[in-house]
């Protein structure tokens, strides 16, 4: 896939080069191959330089990508209507997991606010510096008067906690490993350098836990063609473990682009589905701009069900999320913003808000919404 992308400021370059420099000297380190989970882990999370731990907009029209949450407030809306009845059940909180601008929570607190179903707390899982500052910006200039309630935490709540957990892709953003299937077997997909300092795939048998990772998606690997790459999360199910180890009622969401397993590990899907984001162009080359672009892979929805079964998680819904959007009151919430609309133009982009949130084409069906209930106090 060729895609121009646009050239990037001598200041983004400066940028991406330092933290190009700090991945060459952890392949060094490596031997001159670093498996593709830690590149990516680095390309986005290394601290003050990663693309989700540095400065840049990165959400919305300015910045890589559109979120749902980003395109206006139809989304949470719906999304209020589904949490209100667990929140009013346990009297709980809202745990947010990677909270992007904060759009979704400034939102979500004003419709439940409208709905009269509040949570005591609004706590949001932020690592970025940079990303906590703008996220406060935001839920200061749109709900002050809410302020009291939100906090921001570096790590999941320690103590137990009631109410409903809630993830806008932030799975696909989690670091995956990458895999190949030759004749010759399985490989694993890494990084070294090239002669001129780029990056460059470098190859090499899969280890016991690449090999158990791929074993565990039950894929048929005798009917798959070959070569035929694609990705596993072994880190999936540890990762919600500790999400959610201190949640004692209620339920999680996640809303996310991906397959159930078979679509996921079809044989027309050989090259995979890791996907990079600049400044609304998608291509699937990881190994350029680290730093400046997003770089994500679907989600196995059958992985996140398996990941959560193991930590005492059950599978309540799994709606394409068109689907979940009618079933939360979208006629309703879509009616009442029309209503009240300013003028012939806010009607337009309201309009374009629920096509792009909707179609089949678009994010309607890409996207899914997994419902998971806490088994234990159930
Ligand atoms: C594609 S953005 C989505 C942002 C936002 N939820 C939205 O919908 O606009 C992915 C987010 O997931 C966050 N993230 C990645 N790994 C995470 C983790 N282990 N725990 C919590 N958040 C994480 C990233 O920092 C980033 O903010």
């Amino acid at each position: 896939m060729r895609v121009e992308l646009p050239e990037p400021s001598p200041d983004e370059r400066a940028h991406s080069e330092r933290l190009a420099a700090l991945i060459r000297s952890e392949i060094e380190a490596a031997n001159g191959a670093l498996d593709f989970a830690r590149y990516m882990e680095l390309a986005l999370y290394a601290p003050g330089l990663g693309y989700y731990s540095a400065g840049a907009a990165k959400f919305g029209a300015a910045g890589d990508f559109v979120t749902a949450p980003e395109l206006g407030f139809v989304f949470a809306r719906c999304l209020a209507r589904a949490l209100a009845p667990t929140l009013r059940e346990t009297r709980g909180d809202i745990f947010e997991l990677g909270p992007g601008s904060g759009a979704l929570a400034v939102q979500l607190l004003l419709e439940l606010e409208r709905l009269d179903a509040l949570p005591q707390r609004y706590r949001l899982l932020e690592t970025s510096a940079d990303l906590r500052e703008r996220q406060r910006a935001t839920l200061l200039l749109h709900c002050a008067h809410l302020a009291e309630r939100v906090e921001w935490l570096d790590v999941p709540p320690a103590e137990p906690w009631r109410g409903c957990l809630i993830a806008n892709e932030v799975i696909d953003a989690l670091p995956a490993r990458l895999f190949a299937l030759r004749n010759e077997g399985l490989f694993a997909r890494a990084v070294g350098v090239g002669e001129q300092g780029e990056f460059i795939w470098r190859e090499h048998p899969a280890d016991a836990a690449l090999s158990e990772a791929v074993a565990n998606t039950s894929v048929n690997i005798a009917a798959l063609p070959q070569p035929y790459c694609s990705e596993v999360r072994p880190l999936l199910a540890p990762w919600f473990a500790e999400v959610t180890r201190s949640h004692e009622q209620g339920v999680a969401w996640f809303i996310d682009y991906g397959y159930a397993r078979d679509d996921y590990y079809a044989p027309q899907r050989r090259e995979g589905t890791l996907r990079c984001h600049y400044r609304h162009r998608a291509h699937n080359d990881p190994l350029i701009l680290p730093g400046l672009q997003d770089i994500t892979a679907w989600v196995d929805f059958d992985a996140l069900a398996d990941a959560g079964l193991a930590a005492g998680f059950a599978l309540d819904n799994n709606l394409s999320q068109a689907q979940f959007l009618i079933e939360h009151g979208l006629d309703e919430v879509f009616a009442a913003a029309y209503a009240e609309a300013a003028d012939e133009m806010a009607r337009y982009r309201l309009v374009q808000e629920v096509k792009r949130l909707t179609l089949p084409g678009q994010m309607g069906e890409r996207f899914r919404v997994i419902l998971l209930s806490n088994t234990i106090r159930k």
